[in-house]
């Protein structure tokens, strides 16, 4: 939620540099934006509502701070959009996170007669600075001592006259990369990986100056110096292009073939040592928020099946009922794009404070997840820019299904299993008249206010996740239901042209499946099936190849094209829907 970026440095002109830096970072944002550079003048700033821009802003400077934001607290407004300036112009402030103490905070800054100009509660950030400023001659002891009083999970960063840039982190990431004199700030790597040569990331409760040749990194509750540790920038191909496509979002599911076998190459060992611990824990939960819950859910499922483990899947905001549960021997295994999910975090961070150990699997280098992992796998997918994660996903649950198979003693048939599965996507994926096949169904959905997905087995998060994709892309509402509870409930909303995608696998269940369908189909329901094989019920047959144990991934992909269509025909914003960020990292 929210992007922080900031650029030091004599090379590039700062506005050039913090609008590049927002326009990669606007996943985790798009409302509105705003930049802030010092120069003859003073600090001059530019804010806007809507998407960031790509022409060259008219302040120029060669320090300056940049935000891209979610609101959470105001309206999105242009004043309501970041950095915020200080009474006095000193300063500039701009924000990730939620100050849960912003209302109390605000109550006592107003008596002692502080004003207060925006709905945000990133103001009470700057009025308390300023409050604090009254004692701490320095702005650096003033940022700290006010840092110190916000609850919640906060990332700041401060533009000040002098040429000072502060930034302090509890939650949201802030990381650094630096190339001579030059010096990035931002919520993540890959902004300005391009640029630099060596990066750093800012460790919860740390805090940073920069003023001229300075930096400086401080614990901010001790108040004493840390060593900067910078490190060699090892991401290659930071650039971020569509290529040939329209949209973010197919290109990154036709990368499904190169993202499942790019889990091929993970050394062995490393399964091995994770399906080990598996083995030995005493509970072993899933993870996940929103798309990468369904994953979670799903790798639940695999171990269950594949591993003959116990596996719970959790979802990140619902798992206070745990807390008390988890402890010394558990196991805790999160899929999470960006590594950073907050309501995630927080259920990992009292897991490990617990004795439980973590597995992660992510994609974002550099992540609080990653970090805190006992077992760390990068998904190497490359960055996926579509605010709806679509290759994560196949990447996710298809690293799922290795790690069971390994648990399972079958390791070398996983990966057989899975380098048959890219190789049947791919080629699926390349089929003209497949596409265009979905293209037209999609095109017939796109009309409806409704729809239903059918499935079952290792069918029923996949479900879920195409009716998420459904909902986010295209705005109608879609309704996943498990083929089997159909009629215990849903089926009072079946009638004469309902529409039904029904995802039927050629395994164990699917006579069930097939029932269900008939079940709609005599109450008048138009049922589209998603199959290896044809059926009298369906009124569309979309084809796919029979992958057998890896089915519900290979399901997934028409799932996938079918909301990118959807949306196509809803002429929507696809790389970035209404009202979703892609990295939420507030509670
Ligand atoms: C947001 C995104 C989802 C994503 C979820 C978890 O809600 O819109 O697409 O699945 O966060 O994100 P993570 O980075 O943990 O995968």
């Amino acid at each position: 939620m929210c992007g922080i970026f900031g650029y030091v440095g004599t090379e590039r002109d700062a506005s050039d540099a913090v609008i590049e830096g927002l326009r990669r970072l606007d996943y985790r944002g798009y409302d509105s934006w705003g930049v802030a550079v010092l120069n003859r003048h003073g600090i001059e700033v530019e804010k806007h509502v809507g998407i960031v821009t790509k022409e060259p802003l008219k302040i120029r400077g060669n320090i300056g701070i940049g935000h891209t934001r979610w609101a959470t607290h105001g309206a999105v407004t242009e004043n309501n959009a970041h950095p915020h300036y200080a009474a006095d112009k000193s300063f500039v402030l701009a924000h990730n996170g939620i100050v849960e103490n912003a209302t109390e905070l605000k109550a006592v800054l107003e008596k002692k007669g502080h004003k207060f100009h925006t709905q945000t509660d990133t103001e009470t950030i700057v009025r308390l600075v300023e409050e604090k400023q009254k004692r701490h001659k320095k702005l650096a002891d003033a940022v700290r001592a006010a840092f110190k009083d916000l609850t919640g999970r906060n990332t700041i960063i401060v533009l000040a006259k002098d040429g000072e840039v502060i930034a302090a982190r509890n939650g949201s990431p802030l990381v650094f990369g630096s190339k001579n004199d030059e010096l990035y700030f931002s919520s993540d790597v890959l902004s300005f990986a391009p640029h630099v040569s060596s990066v750093m990331v800012m460790e919860n409760g740390q805090m940073v100056s920069k003023n001229g040749q300075r930096l400086q990194v401080m614990d901010i509750a001790k108040g004493t110096k840390v060593t900067p540790k910078f490190e060699k920038n090892a991401i290659v191909g930071g650039e971020v292009n569509k290529g040939d496509y329209d949209h973010y979002m197919l290109k990154e599911i036709r990368e499904a073939p190169f993202v499942v076998r790019q889990l091929l190459k993970e050394p062995d060992t490393n399964y091995r040592a994770l399906a080990a611990a598996i083995k030995k824990a005493k509970n072993v939960y899933t993870i996940g928020s929103g798309t990468a819950g369904a994953a979670a859910a799903q790798i639940a499922f695999y171990l269950r099946v594949y591993g003959e483990i116990k596996a719970t899947a959790l979802i990140g905001a619902e798992a206070s009922d745990y807390y008390s549960l988890i402890g010394k021997g558990d196991l805790l295994i999160a899929p999470s794009q960006s590594g950073e999910t907050a309501d995630v975090l927080e259920v990992l961070e009292l897991a490990k404070k617990r004795g439980a150990m973590i597995a992660s699997h992510v994609n974002m280098p550099g992540s609080m997840m990653t970090r805190m992992s006992d077992f760390k796998f990068m998904a190497q997918a490359g960055p996926e820019i579509c605010v709806m994660s679509t290759k994560i996903f196949t990447s996710q649950i298809a690293w799922g299904y290795l790690v069971a198979k390994t648990v399972g003693g079958k390791l070398q048939d996983g990966k057989r299993n899975l380098s048959a599965l890219a190789t049947a996507m791919n080629r699926y994926l390349k089929d003209e008249i497949v596409l265009k096949t979905l293209k037209e169904i999609a095109g017939r959905m796109a009309k409806k206010e409704d729809l239903y997905i059918l499935g079952k087995g290792q069918n029923q998060q996949i479900i879920k996740e195409g009716m998420v994709k459904i909902i986010e892309g295209s705005y109608i509402h879609a309704h996943g239901i498990p083929a089997g509870d159909l009629k215990h409930y849903a089926i009072t909303l079946m009638e004469e042209g309902t529409p039904v995608i029904a995802v039927v696998s050629n395994d164990t269940l699917k006579n069930d499946v097939l029932n269900a369908i008939h079940e709609v189909k005599a109450r008048g329901a138009k049922v589209v099936g998603i199959a290896p094989e044809n059926a009298e019920q369906f009124i569309d047959w979309l084809k796919v190849p029979d992958t057998k144990e890896t089915s519900a991934i290979m399901n997934v992909i028409p799932l996938q094209l079918l909301a990118y269509y959807m949306a196509l025909a809803r002429g929507n914003n696809i790389d970035k829907p209404r009202n979703i960020a892609k990295s939420v990292t507030v509670k």
